[in-house]
């Protein structure tokens, strides 16, 4: 971490964690940087530590989270499930005073780009282009996929853009005629791994902005850093298909500096037919994990829409059993097609059996499932706004809860659910006390939506013989009732 007084050395040597330079083999420790689902840092973290052994630091800004490891393990970074995006840290400045004037802090981030100490950051990005090599050899052709733009549907008051710079004509021929003395590859990068030698490395600059005390937009934060990038390195700029994605990570006064690792948001892993809310397999697997899903559990998600949950779960949480529904056939045709696409993904790399998931198409409010069968709930319920209404949900919750309620077992069960509808929630789950009793709320951001992970627990309460149970049969009588005598 360094101060923004540090006068670096201008050459490319300063390192991020470690003070000696790497010598060629041994492994150092390196920043790694992780956007994760907001809401879900502290679970991320919680994988960290479980698979890495690693500390972390969850980011000012929300969404991110640090942990330092060796680079003799950067393979275990791309075991986390819970990660949407990794990156290397370059620097980072935790309170960097930023000019009064555009124009001042503009110059400043461009004199900058000549400080930072990129050195162990590069090589960290070529370590992670051969352990990709490797992985997508093992994968074969079909694993090989485009490169996808961040999304940045989750980003809450969050500005993000790509440089744009004057495309250079710079050539091979160019980069030939050039002296050989102040060669454009970085230090560490030997010939035989720059991606076509001897071309230039592309590149490209994102800026992720949040706050409202800069003077510059992220677009001008980008286009003038990235310049600077390009005169120091002497890269190409190329916004679609790059070699290197720098990235400057500014929230109020943090400033971060990375180099991405990761092509495409790991969130996309599993699903290969989207429906209209299809979500995040990173937060799948945040929700899940909240569930503590046990050895031969029955795992429900009784509004599986892609199936998106129910398939994060038979990936990794696979000594448990999962059935996915819903009552819209495409949305079961989706479901079905995302399960025989990982199941053939599943066979070609280990030849292991199936995974362990039915899917069902069924009404959330009527269940063809036995009363006290089923050991967890987790499903993403329909917000009312580009699924289903509010106005619905009115009916729907009150009445699907009680449906969770009859098949999940008294004292043991429980159910994570997913709404943005907090009000509507809230109040079915308050008249059902007997049936479910709320244990706490994950406050996530879903597309830019301010939404709750809900975690409840099943009282021991029998089904239709609570209190409750017995007021809302009274009022159902009374409606069946009244709509006869109408
Ligand atoms: C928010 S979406 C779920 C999206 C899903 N998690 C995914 O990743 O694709 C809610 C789903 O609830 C389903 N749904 C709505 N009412 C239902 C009902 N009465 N019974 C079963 N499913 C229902 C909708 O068809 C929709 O697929």
């Amino acid at each position: 971490m360094s101060s923004q007084g540090d006068d670096g050395d201008g050459d490319a040597q300063g390192m991020a964690v470690d003070q000696q330079p790497p010598t060629t083999g041994s492994p150092f420790t390196v920043t790694v940087g992780a956007t994760v689902p907001t809401g879900f840092e502290h679970t991320a973290a919680e994988e960290v530590r479980e698979k890495i052994g690693a500390d972390v630091r969850i980011g000012k800004d929300r969404g991110r989270i640090y942990f330092n490891i060796g680079t003799d393990r950067l393979f275990q970074v791309h075991l986390l499930r819970s990660v949407d995006n990794l990156f290397v840290v370059v620097d980072e400045y935790q309170h960097y005073q930023f000019k009064e004037s555009k124009e001042e802090t503009l110059a400043e981030l461009m004199q900058l780009a000549s400080k930072l100490p990129w050195a162990n950051a590069l090589e960290v990005w070529r370590l992670n282009n051969s352990l990709k090599k490797r992985r997508g050899r093992r994968r074969g052709a079909n694993g090989a996929k485009g490169k996808a733009k961040g999304d940045a549907a989750d980003a809450e008051n969050t500005e993000e853009q790509e440089q744009h710079l004057p495309e250079t004509q710079q050539s091979c021929e160019a980069q030939d005629q050039a002296d050989p003395e102040s060669s454009s590859l970085p230090s560490s990068l030997s010939p035989e791994e720059a991606p076509c030698q001897p071309q230039l490395l592309k590149f490209r600059v994102t800026c992720n902005r949040a706050g409202d005390k800069h003077s510059f937009s992220s677009n001008e934060a980008a286009r003038d850093f990235g310049g600077a990038v390009q005169d120091f390195f002497q890269w190409k700029a190329d916004m679609t298909k790059f070699d290197i994605e720098v990235l400057l990570n500014i929230h109020n006064e943090e400033v971060v500096i990375g180099i991405a690792l990761t092509e495409e948001s790991l969130h996309r892993r599993n699903i290969t037919h989207f429906g209209p809310t299809t979500l995040r397999s990173t937060l799948c697997y945040g929700m899940l994990r909240l569930c503590n899903p046990q050895p031969s559990d029955v795992i429900l998600d009784p509004m599986c829409g892609t199936g998106a949950l129910p398939l994060e779960g038979a990936i990794e949480f696979n000594s448990a059993f999962y059935v996915g529904g819903d009552n819209n056939d495409m949305a079961i045709n989706r479901t079905v097609n995302n399960i025989s696409h990982i199941q053939k993904r599943k066979e070609e790399r280990d030849s292991a059996p199936g995974l362990p998931i039915d899917s069902v198409q069924w009404d959330v409010c009527r269940l063809p499932v036995r009363t006290s069968s089923v050991d967890i709930i987790v499903t993403d319920m329909p917000f009312g706004k580009r699924m289903g209404s509010r106005k619905k949900n009115w009916d729907l919750y009150p009445s699907c809860l009680r449906e969770m309620a009859r098949v999940c077992r008294p004292g043991s069960g429980t159910a994570v659910l997913l709404t943005q509808d907090k009000k509507c929630f809230s109040k079915a789950v308050s008249r059902m006390g007997g049936l479910w009793r709320k244990s706490h709320t994950v406050w996530v951001n879903v597309g830019g939506l301010h939404a709750g992970v809900y975690l409840l627990k099943r009282t021991a309460g029998t089904f239709g013989e609570t209190p409750e149970d017995i007021y809302e049969a009274g009022n159902s009588s009374r409606e069946v009732t009244e709509k006869a005598l109408s």
